[in-house]
């Protein structure tokens, strides 16, 4: 026995190192027509591991200090050697991290890959983006900046719209009466320590969870219907090392082409992944004209802002923009269509992914601007953006409401046996 094979079994009578490697890796079948869409989960694996190694250092330098928070960003900028990269390798991750999470999504509503039985699977992820939100809207806060302290403000405040116990609610969450110290010495523990750790637990639920029940494909059949007798493999599967480890480096490499890109000619991109507002140190008595949040959150914002304030709380508002979020849960339960792909759906389900798509996009552009950016609804003093996050707040909605009966009636067509090209 070579010096290696008697290494590795010293390890496996005391470790499951080979009996791993194999269920997950080597004898892990996934089906073999992933496409363009399947590369996501992988990369959003990459960028959870450069936000932690980026973080890490970013921790050395930084200083969780309201009088110092700022200063502290701006050395790591401008005198920490290479401070001013790992701070943009992480401000970018972040934005990164969305983009790679919101197509991950889209492939699942593409393929139903939250459909049983994935159902799990789903929430997890769900799970996982709510730690997401509340990862970056914690993070936020400590650079400082203008945005930092009014975008924290605005949105602990709206936990004051609770009845009753509102206003004791924000205190309890700020640790003061207005964001200050200690609100980002506590934003920092949870930034920091308390979020990640959930977060990586989540992941591997998600990734254990997906492994019993094995991967969706792009035509949404199940390939451990079709086993070889002889073996018990699918017969539609391929083992995930070596295929899909070679073939998720392609994404690896071109999305880290894209990510230097970003962080040596445009770390800010327009405002959108840094706003500018966030280079001005945090001003307690100075409100920005204009606060939104991060593009990420957008959508939701403007959601919160359709809705019209009830005997002069915002209350009704932070609850649709709630739900605009947890709805996203139900998606299992409500989908009574036969087949699982978009390939053979029929096409009100279609047609209704489209209008959700467009509505979460104007909703998120809607919700980047002040209200008033379009000017008045003509022949009314409502403003016209106002007016159309109504519009598509309604649609956005619709799509989850209506999904039982239009899943259920829809014309599909009929699934293949077995995986196409
Ligand atoms: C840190 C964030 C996340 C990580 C690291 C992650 C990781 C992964 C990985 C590695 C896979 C297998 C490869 C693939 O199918 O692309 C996967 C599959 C999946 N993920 Fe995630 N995920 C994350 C967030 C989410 C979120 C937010 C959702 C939805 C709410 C989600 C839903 C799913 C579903 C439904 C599958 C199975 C897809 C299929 O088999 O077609 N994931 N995830």
């Amino acid at each position: 026995m070579s010096k290696i094979a008697a290494l590795t079994q010293w390890i496996d009578d005391r470790f499951p190192m080979t009996s791993n490697w194999k269920a997950h890796l080597t004898e892990y079948y996934a089906p073999k027509n992933f496409n363009f869409w399947y590369y996501f989960g992988s990369l959003a694996l990459l960028v959870l591991v450069i936000q932690i190694l980026s973080g890490i250092f970013l921790t050395m330098h930084y200083k969780p200090d309201a009088s110092q928070a700022f200063a502290s960003v701006e050395y790591i900028m401008r005198d920490v050697p290479s401070g001013w990269l790992v701070r943009y390798i992480h401000s970018t991750g972040a934005s990164m991290f969305f983009v790679v999470v919101y197509l991950h999504m889209m492939r699942g509503l593409l393929y139903g890959s939250f459909r049983k039985p994935r159902e799990l699977v789903w929430i997890f992820g769900m799970l996982i983006y709510l730690c997401l939100m509340a990862e970056a809207f914690f993070g936020y806060l400590l650079p400082w900046g203008q945005m930092s302290y009014w975008g924290a403000q605005v949105i602990v405040n709206l936990f004051s719209a609770v009845p009753f116990v509102g206003e004791d609610l924000s205190v309890w969450i700020r640790g003061d009466y207005v964001v200050s110290d200690a609100t980002l010495n506590r934003f920092f523990a949870f930034h920091v320590i308390a979020i990640p750790l959930v977060l990586l637990g989540l992941v591997a639920a998600h990734i254990l969870a997906l492994h019993e029940v094995g991967s969706n494909n792009p035509d949404g059949i199940e390939i451990k219907k079709k086993k070889d007798p002889k073996t018990g493999i699918p017969l539609d599967g391929i083992a995930f090392h070596p295929y899909y480890t070679v073939k998720d480096i392609v994404g690896v490499v071109v999305f880290l082409m894209v990510f230097s890109v970003i962080i040596f000619f445009m770390p800010e991109v327009g405002g959108y992944f840094l706003e500018y507002n966030n280079f001005i140190p945090a001003d307690p008595l100075k409100t920005p004209p204009h606060i939104a949040p991060v593009w990420y959150f957008t959508p939701y914002y403007a959601m919160l802002r359709a809705v019209p304030a009830m005997l002069g709380s915002q209350f009704p508002g932070v609850i649709v923009m709630g739900l605009g979020v947890m709805v996203f849960f139900l998606l299992p339960w409500l989908d009574r269509g036969k087949v699982k792909s978009i390939r053979y759906r029929g096409p009100k389900y279609k047609i209704w992914l489209t209008l959700f798509v467009i509505s979460f996009v104007i909703l998120a552009w809607l919700g980047m601007n002040p209200t008033d950016f379009l000017g008045k609804f003509p022949g009314s003093t409502l403003e016209m953006a106002t007016f159309l996050a109504r519009v598509f707040t309604v649609i956005y909605f619709a799509f989850f409401v209506l999904m039982p009966w239009y899943t259920a009636t829809d014309k599909e067509k009929p699934e293949p046996e077995r995986v196409t090209g």
